[in-house]
């Protein structure tokens, strides 16, 4: 048998994904899992974009252009501008999700054995695509305690080397919640200047900050405007992540044209997917509120009931729908497989990602998970109430 490649085997299993098995066998044994591991919005997509699809009349489902539909990037441009990000239609390409376009950006911007550097903990998938582009990953730990601030720029200047080419940040963050502060982006913007490095800034989750204060784009940020490639996505925003539509945003002519010749390579992204994110794009306002006002409501009601829970604590989340929070066990890991395999509550267990799938750091999030705060707040309360009993009765219990 032919053996397979070392990069492969040295891809990191989702931490996401990786107890499916063990949930698939408890829902089979009749046990009703809460899902609060998964990004997978539950909220309706909207009426304009399911009314695209129902209405696509075309005699031949084409290839599209590599980098997109004109009329999508068109309206993308004014979608950016309310936003205060001003681009033109040449400085968007479109991508199969923000995933692709992670991935070709470190492609076209990387070289084997250049290094990102980024604040951990960490989008997992991110450490799959750089080891795909032969990229090195050097994470900066971010604390818990510190509410998962950006760590100190000292940090970051100490793990520089000839090597390093790129810092990557998520924002708003996944899996904490995080939102960079503008005086935190500044310091990013000065790091990112000193060292002539890339900025890949994933902003997936820009529409969902609860903090009031303005969102702080990569792009809004002045002399690093040929350094910044800008990851983006409708999956979250239009609850439509299987249209797969994402882009990468740069001003950086050189970068889009490396960036091309994968698109090329790809041929075309969606076809389907950009005519329904074209059409999402006409998204009302009320709506866009509606699903804000959801997700911060579930997000108080998720972090005010775990922090009353005995030993837990998350600090609160200031934009995306996720939360790092600390768990009083002695291994994350075990502690979300026991409760798939080994435990139930009035036949109800819950599904978590263990924090450490989200760190590089040997021994860091060993007593975190990540929760996602996509299921309506009934759902959340019993989620609530079967992560106490569990807490109660998991052998590996530390306080
Ligand atoms: C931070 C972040 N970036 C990128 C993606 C990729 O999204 P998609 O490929 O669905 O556009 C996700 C999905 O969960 C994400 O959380």
């Amino acid at each position: 048998m032919p053996s397979i490649s070392q990069r492969g085997i040295g891809m990191p299993a989702s931490p996401i994904r990786k107890l499916v098995p063990l949930a698939n066998k408890a829902k089979a044994k009749g046990v009703k899992v809460y899902h609060l591991n998964i990004g997978q919005p539950d909220i309706p997509t909207p009426e304009v974009a399911m009314e695209a699809l129902k209405h696509i009349d075309r005699k031949v489902l084409e290839y599209s252009p590599s980098e997109g539909i004109l009329t999508l990037r068109e309206k993308l441009v004014k979608y950016y501008a309310k936003f205060n990000i001003i681009v033109g239609t040449d400085d968007i390409i479109v991508t199969t999700g923000g995933s692709e376009a992670v991935s070709f950006s470190f492609m076209a911007c990387l070289d084997p054995g250049d290094e990102i550097l980024i604040p951990e903990p960490a989008y997992a998938n991110y450490m799959a695509f750089a080891i795909s582009s032969g990229a090195v990953i050097k994470t900066i730990p971010s604390s818990i305690n510190e509410g998962f601030a950006l760590p100190p720029i000292e940090r970051f200047e100490e793990l520089i080397t000839p090597r390093t080419k790129a810092v990557m940040i998520c924002n708003p963050n996944n899996p904490t919640g995080y939102l960079y502060t503008r005086k935190e982006m500044e310091q990013i913007r000065d790091l990112v200047k000193k060292y002539d490095l890339f900025l890949f800034s994933d902003e997936v989750y820009r529409e969902f900050c609860y903090t009031g204060a303005p969102y702080i784009s990569a792009l809004h940020l002045q002399g690093i405007e040929n350094n910044v490639v800008l990851i983006d996505s409708v999956s979250k925003r239009y609850s439509e992540c299987g249209i797969r539509i994402g882009a990468i945003i740069t001003k950086n002519r050189q970068v889009r044209e490396n960036v091309m010749k994968w698109c090329q390579a790809r041929l075309s992204p969606p076809l389907i997917g950009q005519i329904i994110a074209e059409a999402s794009l006409d998204t009302s306002e009320e709506y866009m509120l509606n699903v804000y006002t959801e997700y911060l409501e579930r997000r108080n009601f998720l972090i005010d009931g775990l922090n009353r829970i005995p030993g837990c604590y998350s600090p609160i989340p200031m934009g995306a729908f996720y939360t790092v929070a600390k768990l009083p066990v002695d291994d994350s890991d075990a502690f979300c497989a026991w409760c798939l395999d080994r435990f139930e509550y009035e036949g109800q267990t819950i599904m978590m990602a263990p924090a450490t799938g989200f760190y590089t750091t040997p021994g860091l999030g060993r007593n975190e998970v990540r929760m996602a705060y996509v299921l309506n707040k009934e759902d959340l309360g019993k989620a609530l109430t079967v992560l106490a009993k569990a807490l109660e009765a998991y052998p590996g219990r530390t306080e």
